[in-house]
């Protein structure tokens, strides 16, 4: 067993707000991958059987919203939005210069574990564009010349 007492309380306290379980499905998610980083076929396989799903139905919710992760990913995920208004203001650009500054291609992991970079669809902010985020801090308006500022706040090297 991988999920903990209280995790397994906190999903349970979850799926009791809703008529099925199911519906509960992304929060559980939530809940089961903090403090691992990531859901392992193990910890879905948990998480199913919690909310009564199968684990091919759960892992299809895991794999459609873009915050749960099913492969490990580094202590600070980058998630660097290219819809529309990103793409056409720059996020391209933000892009190149993370992958140039840290190393690593979109899906990648810094060989110190430390961040992993994707791609995120529209985050809601357009008038703020190019938008990114640093684990759960968002920032708007971002450019290559601000993005060792973004890194250096949140503890990058
Ligand atoms: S297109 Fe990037 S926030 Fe909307």
């Amino acid at each position: 067993m991988i999920l903990t007492p209280d995790k397994i309380q906190a999903i349970l306290q979850e799926a009791a707000h809703f008529p099925r379980p199911s519906a509960a499905a992304i929060e559980a998610l939530n809940i089961a991958q903090r403090g691992h980083g990531w859901i392992s076929d193990e910890l879905l396989k948990e998480v199913a059987e919690l909310l009564g799903m199968s684990p091919a139905d759960l892992d299809s919710v895991a794999t459609f919203y873009n915050l749960i992760y099913r492969r490990p990913v580094g202590k600070r995920v980058i998630h660097y939005c290219n819809s529309v208004s990103c793409w056409m203001l720059g996020a391209e650009d933000n892009r190149r210069y993370l992958s140039q500054k840290l190393g690593i291609g979109l899906g990648e992991t810094t060989g110190d574990g430390e961040y992993t970079l994707l791609p995120i669809v529209c985050l809601g902010a357009c008038d703020k564009a190019p938008v990114l985020m640093v684990g759960d801090e968002t920032h708007f308006n971002v450019d290559p010349a601000k993005l060792d500022d973004v890194l250096g706040e949140t503890g990058a090297p």
